[in-house]
């Protein structure tokens, strides 16, 4: 895997020199990077969801970068990594997304996970600045994978603030999971000759908004259907309750684990007796869009 993360950081370093970026996109709230989002968006002045839009050059640059076999892999991987630590956030992104995906056709998904959106952020140093990524489902997770050539040991850390207070090294080619939303969040910096960037899953809480109202926005359902958004607002306490509870416990992960684990089991011998059967036994795709 480390073999695929070098590719990958290589891959971003030549996706970076060739993307055309704003001041926006290099000087910006989370630091001085070069970052660039891509996927399915909601939000800042969008009427309904839709795919990120970027110029014809740099369309073409992120086609490439997505298409390539070792981002596409580390993509994968972070979904089944959120799938292994937050299963029930994971299939309430996965539903999500296959809602979306089925109410427009014209919506485009950058990689087969539960994750509707990427940031690319192309360093060539990324340090975040403290800070929360608001537009993110509240009680939801990002995940991050960090790449570069620096010194793990002395910069480059995730550090979780508030009530979480945790330095975390974070090394070339590691995934982390952090509710991004509601835990503030920084880098420690790297030495001038470092280098270090980022990849980013995520899925805008606007999204989520969007679909509990009907496939449509707030003004919009409270014109068409008061009903239902009175029954929102009336049950925002038990939904709030509701979304804390899709963090798993130790325990909960356990028999989530070892419930799956039968399951592919059972798949596996069936398989095996019929041998007219066209499953795949590695296949784990039934479960989710991974
Ligand atoms: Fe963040």
């Amino acid at each position: 895997m480390l073999k695929t993360m070098d590719t990958a950081y290589e891959t971003l370093k030549v996706a970076s020199s060739q993307l055309q970026l704003t001041p926006k996109q290099i000087n910006h709230r989370r630091g001085e990077f070069r970052v660039i989002s891509a996927g399915i968006s909601y939000g800042g002045g969008q009427k309904q969801p839709g795919n990120l839009v970027h110029s014809t050059w740099n369309t073409n640059v992120l086609r490439a970068l997505v298409q390539h076999p070792s981002i596409k892999a580390i993509a994968k991987f972070q979904s089944h990594a959120f799938e292994s630590w937050m299963p029930k956030l994971h299939a309430t992104y996965s539903t999500l997304k296959k809602e979306l995906l089925g109410w427009c056709s014209g919506l485009r998904s950058l990689f087969p996970g539960v994750f509707c959106a990427t940031t690319f952020n192309m360093g060539p140093r990324t340090v975040c600045h403290k800070h929360v990524d608001y537009l993110n489902l509240w009680n939801g997770a990002c995940a991050i994978t960090a790449f570069g050539r620096f010194n793990f040991r002395k910069g480059g850390h995730i550090v979780l603030h508030g009530d979480a207070k945790l330095i975390i090294e974070f090394p070339h080619g590691r995934t982390v999971i952090i509710p991004s939303a509601t835990v503030p969040h920084s880098n420690t910096g790297i030495a001038p000759h470092e280098a270090r960037m980022s990849l980013t899953q995520y899925t805008a809480g606007g999204l989520f908004r969007f679909v509990a109202y009907g496939f449509r926005n707030k003004e919009t359902c409270e014109q068409e259907d008061p009903e239902l958004l009175e029954k929102l607002e009336n049950t925002l306490e038990a939904r709030v309750a509701e979304g804390i509870s899709m963090f798993s416990s130790l325990a909960e992960l356990k028999k989530y684990w070892k419930q799956k684990l039968a399951e592919t089991k059972r798949k596996l011998a069936a398989t095996t007796e019929d041998p007219d059967s066209t499953e795949d036994p590695d296949s784990t795709e039934d479960s989710d869009s991974d």
